[in-house]
């Protein structure tokens, strides 16, 4: 375990397990469709990746890049700014976003707005991790993870200041590391 992290919440088997899990649910559910997957960076991208390789419908990615966060710290502002839109036509494309956690919800009730405004046909959510207790905008992933408590978690793509996004597992990070 890394140094700075006070304990695993979720480790690699689970992820993996769950992973496999969520993936024949997805190819179940888009049976015949050819699905858009948006991953939101930076946060989505390792979950985004072992998603994908898991995958057996025909799909496509893209990337889309919004933070409601500053450059720093572990507290959202609440505000989404969108850093990176799509430039590939959405028309008709169902579109699944994913990304790494829903946590107050106003990034990707931002997103799932943004992909209809573009004429996405449907628009659902996947989500490795949620966290209830922090929601401050009314939505809920249609793929899921792992619930977790409201703690601040770093690791498989979750980053602090941009560091720990390879952890294999999700953590709690210390709050020596982020009060200091
Ligand atoms: P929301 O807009 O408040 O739902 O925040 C969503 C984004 O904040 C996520 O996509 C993450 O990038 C980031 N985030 C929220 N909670 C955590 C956390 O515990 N660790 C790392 N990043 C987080
Ligand atoms: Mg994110």
């Amino acid at each position: 375990m890394d140094e700075d992290v006070s304990r695993v919440l979720v480790n690699a088997n689970e992820i993996k397990d769950r992973v496999a899990e969520l993936a024949e649910e997805i190819d179940r559910d888009y049976l015949g469709q050819k699905l858009l997957l948006v991953g939101v960076l930076r946060g989505a991208f390792v979950f985004l990746a072992d998603i994908a390789k898991k995958l057996k419908g025909r799909f496509i990615f893209d990337f889309i890049s919004a933070s409601s966060y500053g450059p720093v710290g572990t507290e959202s502002s609440g505000s989404v700014k969108l850093l990176k839109g799509i430039t590939d036509p959405v028309d008709g494309l169902d579109v699944l976003v994913v990304d790494d956690i829903l946590d107050t919800g106003a990034t990707l009730s931002f997103v799932t707005g943004y992909m209809r405004s573009k004429g996405a046909k449907s628009v659902k959510i996947c989500t490795l991790l949620n966290k209830p207790d922090r929601r401050k905008v009314p939505i809920n992933a249609d793929y899921l993870g792992f619930t977790i408590p409201d703690e601040f978690v770093v690791g498989y793509g979750l980053g602090y200041n941009g560091e720990y996004r390879n952890l294999p597992y999700v953590g709690v990070l210390k709050d020596s590391v982020w009060k200091s």
